[in-house]
């Protein structure tokens, strides 16, 4: 498997869990949108049985983990929020070729990066809520969507190498997470994924 070429600092999981219920509805919209992004994947390639199968099971996960943070924001009393464009993902976006088969495996790659991205930054928010220990049910919440988050990361990647030359489906990867990297660089510390 790949690597993404920049670290989330630290500080973002510092923040995100000193303010916990204003990063809540940002994680719910992210989840909704990776679900309506594979039912999207779905709609547009139809003839791609293999993906469509996947991207099906995506998307039903994507919103079990939409329906898993719904349920802690209502125990929290936190309200879902209208949306908000996500920075990182629409940066991303704006590399995605627009045509024919080029789009596909933009889409599938991109799909595994930002997966990856919100596995390292799941991951990170469980260890710290672990680390302050006032809340282990939480950190093994957000441990288990890592997890979650990291088999999305291979899915959308294996799919790319199923659909796509691995000469032609590594060197555009090898593109995009220089740009990943340097989408990540500039992005604020707040309470949000992104
Ligand atoms: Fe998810
Ligand atoms: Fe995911």
């Amino acid at each position: 498997m790949y690597k993404l070429r920049a670290d989330t600092p630290p500080e973002w999981a510092t923040h995100v869990v000193d303010n916990l219920n204003e990063f809540l509805p940002d994680h719910a919209a992210a989840e909704r949108k990776a679900s309506a992004n594979a039912m999207h994947m779905v709609v547009r390639y139809s003839d791609k049985l293999d993906m469509v199968d996947a991207m099906i099971e995506v998307a039903r996960e994507e919103l079990e983990h939409y329906h898993q943070v719904f349920h802690l924001m209502r125990e929290r009393g936190v309200a879902l929020q209208p949306d908000e464009p996500d920075p990182y993902v629409n940066a991303l976006l704006t590399h995605s070729r627009q045509t024919g088969g080029d789009r596909f495996l933009d889409r599938l790659l991109l799909g595994s990066i930002i997966e990856y991205r919100g596995c390292e930054r799941f991951a990170m928010i469980g260890r710290e809520l672990t680390e302050r220990s006032d809340d282990p049910a939480l950190g093994e919440f957000y441990r288990d969507l890592a997890a979650s988050e990291a088999k999305h990361r291979g899915d959308f990647y294996e799919l790319a190498l199923q659909y796509f030359p691995q000469d032609d489906a590594e060197s555009r990867l090898d593109e995009f997470l220089d740009v990943e990297a340097e989408v990540v660089e500039e992005l604020p510390i707040r309470a949000a994924l992104h």
